[in-house]
């Protein structure tokens, strides 16, 4: 039997429990340790999930030699600092996205990487790993629908609406140059990357501020929670609730999106259409084992996940028969096993081409999140370069 990859992961909070609920899913991998600044936390972690080594340290955990692969589910200003360490220690490591909270940040790690050829680092862009999403990538670029003519949607939630809702995220110094875009506006400029395989080259936005001022409960909120914390103190808010984005690809396609953390009722709202010369796809992810194929001239097609009618590279995606939901878990863990699967099969970034986001793919939307707020200050179309 193959000899299991050995894996840690720092940052033990909303997302770090799902990575670890994730990497018990997969065989060939072996969950050994875990960190995080609050050692309360990561213990009752370790003890729940029954993970043998527990750290009170980011840097004991690097420097454990029996560990190959570190995942960082720290916030956003963290990532630099710990993606470089991991680099650094010769670990491959699969990042939380954003990438970092610039661009100038982000810049680092990939010059880190260049020192390390061999270390594989994957990206969190997890949506991307929807079995239809994929599906729709492989009928896209094989031409179904024709050239791509308009590529439009949005992400909408609103966790963030009251202005009595907080988390690190609503705060620059942790969350970075952007919040909304930043975070969830990132998932959907990858999904049209994706899908299409080309790039977004021109941005012309308008962001929003709708509550210019918020009450910060003194005390951590955590991700998603409601705040019952009576005691307040009243902060100016300097990042976008809201962002309307037009943009331009370098295949030539326009497109528009909008993301909210502000539209009351809409949790975890993605909707993207694509529109080509002969049809158009359209997927939403709360209905995600479905996608629509719109025609011109014959009936409109609804397209049910089916494995058995998928090729083999989408059909490793999708364990459950049709009829048989699945969800935002199976996405993940799919994001997470193709990066595993690339290690174990020995491939290497830069030759072959991962189904994973890459650290050059996250770098790249750092970029255009850049260009979208510079944008919308100077109130004019600016180019990604
Ligand atoms: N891929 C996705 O769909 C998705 C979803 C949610 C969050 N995220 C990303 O995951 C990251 C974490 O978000 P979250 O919602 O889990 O945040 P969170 O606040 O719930 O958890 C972060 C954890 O990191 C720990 N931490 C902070 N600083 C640390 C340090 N210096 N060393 C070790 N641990 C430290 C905190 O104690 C906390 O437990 C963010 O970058 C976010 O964008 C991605």
């Amino acid at each position: 039997m193959q000899k299991k990859i050995k894996v840690g992961i720092i940052g033990m909070g909303y997302i770090g429990t799902s990575h670890i609920e994730a990497l018990h899913r997969i065989g060939f991998v072996d969950l050994v340790a875990v960190t995080d600044v609050n050692y309360e936390l990561a213990k009752k972690k370790a003890d729940e999930f029954g993970i043998p080594k527990c750290y009170r340290t980011i840097d004991e955990l690097i420097a454990d030699p029996e560990i190959e692969s570190i995942h960082d589910c720290t916030p956003n200003h963290m990532h630099t600092e710990i993606n470089k360490k991991i680099i650094e220690a010769g670990k491959h490591v699969f990042s939380e996205k954003p990438l970092a909270r610039s661009s100038a940040e982000s810049a680092e790690v990939l010059e880190a990487l260049k020192k390390h050829p061999d270390t594989v680092a994957g990206l969190n862009f997890c949506y991307r790993m929807y079995p239809l999403i994929q599906e729709m990538k492989v009928r896209v670029q094989d031409g179904e629908i024709g050239k791509v003519y308009l590529v439009h949607g949005s992400y909408l939630q609103d966790w963030l609406l009251k202005e009595t809702d907080y988390n690190w995220r609503i705060e620059p110094e942790y969350t970075g140059v952007s919040r909304c875009v930043g975070d969830i506006g990132s998932h959907w400029i990858d999904l049209a990357q994706t899908i299409t395989g080309s790039r977004i080259v021109e941005v012309c936005a308008n962001t929003v501020i709708a509550l210019p001022t918020r009450k910060k409960p003194l005390g951590q909120v955590e991700t998603f929670a409601v705040n019952s914390n009576a005691q307040y103190e009243e902060k100016k808010i300097t990042t976008e609730d809201y962002a309307g984005v037009i943009v331009k690809f370098a295949n030539g396609a326009s497109g528009v999106f909008q993301c909210s953390e502000i539209s009351a009722g809409r949790k975890c709202f993605i909707d993207i259409e694509v529109d080509g010369a002969k049809a158009s796809f359209h997927w939403n992810h709360e209905m995600g084992d479905r996608m629509w194929k719109g025609n011109r001239d014959e009936q409109n097609v609804e397209i049910m996940r089916n494995p058995n009618l998928m090729p083999p590279e989408i059909r490793q995606y999708s364990q459950l028969a049709a009829g048989h939901a699945e969800g935002w878990n199976d996405a993940f863990k799919n994001s997470i096993e193709a990066y595993y699967r690339f290690i174990r099969d020995g491939k290497k970034l830069g030759k072959d081409k991962p189904d994973f986001a890459t650290f050059e793919d996250g770098h790249y939307i750092m970029k255009i999140t850049e260009a979208i707020i510079q944008s919308a200050k100077e109130k004019r179309w600016i180019e990604v370069c």
